[in-house]
């Protein structure tokens, strides 16, 4: 499809996800989330060539939670290398994000880093010995600078929310550590966890960010093709945890959700792509926000499968 059609497109598919109103339902376990308004969607979309297209709305912030979990995947990997699949597996989980039941089964060695324990453990990894302030501002730091943007912040109220409400998160990385599988205490690494979930940024900004994901733009070298692939992989398998064979059906290129209503898609040398819809499905991935891709991919004919 000629990138001129696209404008056209986004317009049609923000009016389509604006006539459903079947918006879903918004995250109600972090009550910051269980504020907003459900009725908005936003689309994002950057081509290798340079060009952006956009529409919704594009100018709300909003908290990209589990989608931060592919940057500090990122920033473990370029520490730990492959020495980062002796704390963490690849294989699709087929349970839900905060789901403990296989965590003592597989003696603490989290399925993959994209359900909450992974990313406990991802977190914990990135962590290391510094101080949560340092790893928050590098994390940071790495966004600020895929998305060459310098206006991009934690809501502290989100992660405070989070944080007085996380109790199942603590379960994980309470049992990650009796497994010996998190050497920080679980209160810096949750703490830590917890702010970066709860970084704040608009579907355009977040297209942009992606774009280290996508190889084609000029001038994108955060990390090698190797790691790109490897995330892209587990985005493709992962990324929608229990709902990610549906995804990658409905879908077709690899993507991240996050229970804040943001997806961030890839299709590799094509176009990075930001959704935004805050309703979410009964896997807490956004329901509008699926949708708009899944239409997007039909039309466009972008998918990895052929
Ligand atoms: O730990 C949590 O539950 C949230 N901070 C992130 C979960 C999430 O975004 C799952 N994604 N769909």
């Amino acid at each position: 499809m000629s990138a001129d059609l696209l404008p056209a497109l986004l317009e049609q598919i923000n009016g389509d996800a604006r006539r459903h109103a079947d918006w879903g339902r918004v995250a109600s376990y972090i009550p910051e989330l269980a504020c907003v308004d459900p009725a908005q969607f936003a689309i994002s979309v950057c081509c290798v060539d340079g060009r952006e297209y956009h529409a919704g709305d594009v100018g709300v912030g909003f908290s990209i939670q589990s989608v931060s979990k592919v940057f500090t995947l990122a920033l473990a990997l370029g520490r730990f290398g492959d020495g980062l699949w002796e704390r963490v597996g690849k294989e699709p989980s087929g349970r839900a994000f905060n789901s403990i039941v296989q965590l003592e089964v597989e003696d603490g060695i989290p399925r993959n880093p994209f359900i909450n324990a992974g990313a406990i453990v991802t977190t914990d990894a990135v962590l290391g010995s510094n101080a949560p302030r340092d790893t928050l501002g590098e994390i940071l730091l790495f966004l600020r600078e895929a998305a060459e943007d310098g206006d991009i912040h934690i809501n502290d109220s989100v992660a405070r929310s989070e944080y007085a409400t996380g109790d199942r998160n603590f379960a994980l990385a309470h049992f990650l550590r009796s497994c010996g599988n998190l050497h920080n205490s679980c209160d810096k690494v949750l703490g830590t966890y917890f702010h970066h979930c709860a970084i704040e940024m608009t579907t355009a900004q977040l297209a942009r960010a992606a774009r280290f994901l996508c190889g084609g733009f000029a001038g994108q070298r955060m990390i090698g093709i190797e790691r790109v692939r490897s995330i892209n992989a587990l985005m493709m398998t992962c990324g929608h945890y229990d709902g990610s064979g549906a995804f990658a059906y409905r879908v077709g290129f690899p993507g991240k959700s996050g229970v804040g209503g943001g997806i961030m898609a890839v299709v590799p040398n094509v176009a990075s792509i930001a959704v935004w819809s805050p309703g979410l499905d009964r896997y807490g991935n956004s329901q509008q926000g699926t949708a708009a891709l899944e239409r997007l991919s039909r039309d466009t004919g972008w998918s990895v499968f052929s």
